[in-house]
């Protein structure tokens, strides 16, 4: 048996009618850039956010660097990130010319440790991005207070969890902003790149819209120097039919997660938090010889994946930086963690050969 660890033309397959029409519709419609797709998509993220004001842009990246840039990250600031996450997150902390300052993680949930973060903070610090990683809500609550009694802004990395909550509330509504990516693999994934910004701050969301424009409110008249970030109408139009359908995909990756929790043997599973609800972009597991595990799991048909196999202060650009952190549990999750497939379109039998298979892993 073979199992991908994603299956994008299995989930197009389950709904190629509606996709192709409405991308059809755009196509006879010719208008490509700033038409009504967009418009409505942010609306829709918006509501489904539980916020006032969703900005479409080109990616998750840009949605992070322009928050950063419109809440006036620059030279000479601090913005905390976990050492754990893709590397946009501090990457866009470094493209405003501010300095990213990584934090470890708390190890059964990858997320930023709040504990460790406080320890952190210092006079230049601005901002704090909490990253909802693998779709698991941070611990907003604890991140929230730290951040308003130090005058912080909060960025949320929503990137990985849109749809996840905290607390009965959607990540991505808590911060000043919340960053969203439709990368093609995420749990709302467009045909291409794309991303967005939700926000309740009404002037945040006027610059953002200005700044992802070239900086131009109406078309010539440039008021500040921006970016060329605009979500295209055809992916909006196949974000808004996927839309539709992102709750019901989001509870079958639960179920697929609590089966596998519960039948899984010999490796640690992913710790839920209670009170939160996890999406799981990625169900990953951990393992002390997880390299050993992902080959054999390969010679069985089984793909599996590594997010991420170097915390960002061991990355190359950030040592030649000067960076000499050490960060124990980021850089033990970087050796030990292993995703498996979980994505909705995995049938019973898969997941039943996937689990028979890692039982039976003599590692
Ligand atoms: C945690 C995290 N942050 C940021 C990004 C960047 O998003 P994008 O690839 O849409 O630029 C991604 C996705 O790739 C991500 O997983």
């Amino acid at each position: 048996m073979q199992i991908p660890i994603i299956d994008i033309k299995a989930q197009y397959n389950t709904i190629k009618a509606e996709l192709d029409s409405a991308v059809i519709k755009v196509l006879s419609e010719g208008v490509f850039i700033n038409g009504p797709e967009v418009k409505k998509l942010e609306e829709e993220i918006a509501k489904y956010s539980g916020v006032k004001h969703a900005v479409a842009l080109n990616s998750g990246t840009d949605a992070l660097y322009l928050s950063l840039k419109v809440l006036g990250i620059r030279e000479g600031d601090e913005v905390i990130v976990p050492a754990f996450t893709f590397f946009a997150t501090a990457e866009t902390v470094s493209m405003c010319g501010a300095k990213p300052v990584f934090c470890d993680i708390t190890p059964d949930t990858y997320n930023i440790d709040p504990v460790k973060l406080e320890k952190l903070i210092t006079h230049r610090t601005k901002a704090i991005i909490p990253v909802h990683l693998y779709g698991q809500p941070a611990e907003m609550d604890l991140i929230m207070t730290l951040a308003k009694n130090n005058g912080l802004n909060v960025v949320e990395d929503n990137a990985q969890a849109l749809g996840a909550k905290y607390r009965g509330k959607m990540t991505g509504s808590f911060g000043d902003t919340g960053c969203i990516s439709f990368y093609p693999t995420k749990n709302l994934g467009a045909a291409g790149d794309g991303g967005m910004v939700v926000t309740n701050n009404s002037e945040l969301a006027a610059k953002l819209s200005i700044l992802r424009d070239h900086g131009s409110v109406k078309k010539y008249a440039h008021s500040e120097i921006g970016v060329c970030s605009r979500l295209d109408e055809v992916q909006a139009a196949i974000l808004r039919v996927k839309l539709k359908y992102l709750e019901g995909w989001n509870e079958k990756r639960r179920k697929n997660a609590k089966k596998l929790t519960s039948l899984l043997k010999g490796v640690i599973t992913p710790r839920a938090d209670e009170q939160s609800s996890h999406v799981y972009h990625q169900y990953t597991v951990r393992h002390s010889h997880r390299d050993q595990l992902a080959e054999y799991l390969k010679a069985n048909g089984i793909m599996t994946g590594v997010h991420y196999p170097s915390p960002l202060h061991k990355q190359e650009v950030y040592m030649k930086a000067g960076y000499m952190d050490v960060l124990p549990e980021a850089e033990k999750a970087s050796r030990e963690v292993l995703c498996l497939p979980i994505h909705p379109e995995l049938s019973g039998e898969q997941l039943d050969y996937m689990i028979a298979a890692i039982n039976n892993f003599k590692g």
